[in-house]
């Protein structure tokens, strides 16, 4: 897992006020909302005997663990043992991990590292666009499902009967951006046999944002595909441990306003996005090895720079973080 960085964990619908235990990051974690909404994530595993305080309950802004009845603050602390009176000044040591929380966009985010320097940033191009979401997990490391997500050359082959129709096999480029040191975005230029091949990156023309198709990938887990100005699918990919990630994926519009109508044409379309990933399921479930790293057996193509890109830049930051402590 790359550390020191924000990562989308869980939809905002699915932390409520009573604590609920998930794992994600490798991690089992305890999320719960505190009187004034504000979520909170600490380690679910009281520092005491090791029981889930995802099983204990929330009393004011408070955790509770249901075994012996430590109260634990937002930050992880221990504030009262109940076994030795309220008034017992809890020694520090008593003290589980917290991760710093941020919600916007209909996500939860955490910071996984000891101390964010700024707030995580969601796609700042989705404004005035309404969305319709579904998520599911796959027995894939994340690191796969977002290469599933990179790749532009399996389109007219996995996606041949829907998003991949027309026999475009041969892939130019494609044309790679970084937006900034998170971001980066490429451009997909798909077409039929004609006897050339491919050009090479170098040899393109210089992109239009305004035109031509092209995806993002903001690190470590959030893709937008950018089907034209007013249609967007973006999904995050949203590590639970080294055998499964949970996809939420969303299909934003702004093309309808009326509310009623734009649910119902959001939920339709979701009903194609549910294919197009189904097909990309078949595949990706099948990788070996589960897992991708920048050195591996994989003999990549032209086409899978991106995916190349990806691998890169998570092994740098892997690098950064490798002596990292989460306190
Ligand atoms: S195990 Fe949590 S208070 Fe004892
Ligand atoms: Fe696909």
């Amino acid at each position: 897992m790359i550390k020191n960085q924000w990562y989308v964990v869980l939809g905002s619908n699915e932390v409520k006020r009573k604590p609920v235990g998930v794992t994600r990051l490798n991690e089992k974690l305890v999320f719960y909302r505190d009187t004034k909404g504000k979520v909170h994530c600490l380690k679910d595993r009281c520092v005491h005997r090791g029981v889930s305080l995802s099983l204990g309950e929330v009393c004011g802004d408070d955790l509770i663990c249901p075994f012996h009845g430590f109260e634990y603050d937002h930050t992880g602390k221990v504030k009262v043992i109940p076994a030795y009176g309220r008034n017992y000044q809890v020694p520090d040591r008593y003290k589980v991990v917290s991760y710093e929380t941020y919600e916007s966009h209909g996500y939860i985010f955490i910071y996984y590292g000891s101390r964010p320097d700024s707030e995580p940033s969601y796609f700042t191009d989705l404004e005035g666009f309404t969305y319709s979401e579904m998520s599911e997990v796959w027995s894939v490391h994340y690191s796969r499902a977002i290469e599933n997500q990179l790749d532009v050359v399996h389109v007219p082959f996995v996606h041949h009967n829907t998003i991949g129709k027309g026999k475009k096999y041969v892939v130019d480029g494609p044309l790679i951006q970084w937006l900034d040191e998170e971001k980066f975005e490429f451009y997909v230029y798909n077409r039929i046999e004609d006897g050339t091949i491919a050009k090479k990156p170098s040899d393109m023309r210089p992109p239009d944002p305004e035109k031509d198709f092209r995806l993002a990938f903001k690190f470590p887990n959030l893709w937008q595909n950018y089907i034209d100005d007013k249609i967007r699918i973006t999904a995050a990919f949203v590590p639970i441990d080294e055998d499964h990630t949970k996809i939420y994926l969303r299909f934003y519009q702004c093309f309808l306003k009326v509310p009623l109508l734009s649910v119902l044409v959001n939920e339709l379309a979701m009903i194609f996005n549910r294919k197009v990933l189904h097909q990309d399921r078949r595949v990706v479930l099948s990788q070996v090895p589960k897992k991708s790293m920048l050195k591996m057996s994989d003999i990549l193509i032209q086409g899978d720079l991106p995916i190349l890109t990806y691998r890169k830049r998570r092994d740098q930051l892997l690098k950064l973080g490798e002596n990292h402590e989460i306190q």
